[in-house]
């Protein structure tokens, strides 16, 4: 589909994407670069993440990538050096990279529960905290008056609980904590915007498939009258908006796009036997005498 934003809307700006090799992480770093953003992506696998820049650089985007993993403060620290070194300035920190699986609660140990926190939560915090010096106002690099922006990719499975997803719950529970608090403080402080996005299902990537692979989702799409697939476009023009500046005054707000999946219910009775019924008890209650409630008293 054609962007219906203006294909210069990012034009000068610098953007991070951890996870940016693959996944939704990767279409933000292709959509952000065809609207005129240079991308450095971040990621732990080397071959992953030189298919991706030579995908990118196919497209005419200014592309690179850095090898590293957000649980490492060391290699965040040199990942952000690296592109600030490269590119001038970095004006967009995405934090995408994430860990998962699914796994009930109690055959899952302290230290699987520990490493989806350490990627998802410790490591959007850690990427956020090193790349401060560059993104506020004033800052390594600056040459506009305002600050950057920070978006942080989240989920939904944690506005009611999910099953076998514990972990992903609390973590992304704390990364929603860290855009708003984020958002508050450097928000103020360093005209920052922190906003995150919370992805329903989206096709072809790897959430997907590892959380709902097509054994799953088959029976799934039969008891959830929702229940749509969104594509990684849905993810990337939301993401556009939330960090160019058609989105000025958008701070401190994760973005549902979901198609409204998370809503959904199993609908327990069809529509027409619901109106059916509906005139049937409403008759019986207009036709009974209303009771005065006794009192004992
Ligand atoms: C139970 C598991 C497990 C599983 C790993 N562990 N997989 N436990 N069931 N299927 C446990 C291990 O036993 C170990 O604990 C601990 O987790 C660390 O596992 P490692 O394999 O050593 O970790 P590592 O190699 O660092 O890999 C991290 C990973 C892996 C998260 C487990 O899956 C990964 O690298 N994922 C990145 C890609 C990814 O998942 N992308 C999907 C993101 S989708 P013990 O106790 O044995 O030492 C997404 C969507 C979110 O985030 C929301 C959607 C709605």
């Amino acid at each position: 589909m054609e962007s219906p934003f203006k294909a210069d809307i990012l034009k000068g700006k610098v953007g991070l994407i951890t996870g940016g090799g693959s996944g939704i992480g990767f279409e933000i770093s292709t959509q952000l670069g065809k609207h005129g953003a240079s991308i450095a992506i971040m990621g732990r696998r080397k071959h992953v993440l030189q298919a991706a820049v030579s995908a990118l650089q196919s497209l005419g985007i200014h592309a690179v990538g850095f090898e590293g993993d957000v649980r490492k403060q060391e290699d965040a620290k040199r990942v952000i050096e690296s592109t600030f070194k490269h590119f001038g300035h970095i004006d967009i920190l995405v934090n995408a990279a994430a860990g998962n699986f699914l796994v009930p609660a109690e055959d899952l140990s302290t230290n699987g529960f520990r490493t989806v926190m350490d990627i998802d939560s410790v490591g959007t915090f850690t990427m956020c905290r090193e790349a401060l010096e560059y993104l506020k106002k004033g800052g390594r690099g600056r040459n506009s008056q305002s600050g950057g922006s920070i978006l942080n990719i989240s989920a939904t499975l944690h506005y009611t609980a999910s099953w076998y997803q514990i972990h992903v719950s609390a973590a992304k529970a704390a990364v929603d904590s860290i855009t708003r608090n984020l958002a508050l403080e450097w928000g103020t402080d360093y005209d920052i915007r922190v906003n995150g996005i919370a992805p329903g299902p989206i096709a072809n990537t790897p959430g997907l498939s590892k959380l709902a692979p097509d054994e799953i989702t088959i029976k799934a799409r039969e008891h959830l009258p929702l229940y749509k697939i969104g594509d990684k476009w849905d993810i990337a023009m939301s993401a556009i908006y939330l960090v160019s500046d058609a989105g000025k005054f958008v701070n401190g707000t994760t973005l549902v796009v979901d198609g409204g999946h998370w809503l959904s219910h199993h609908r327990r009775l069809p529509k027409e036997e619901v109106k059916q019924l509906s005139r049937v008890v409403e008759k019986r209650s207009r036709e009974k005498p209303v009771g005065v409630p006794s009192s004992k008293l």
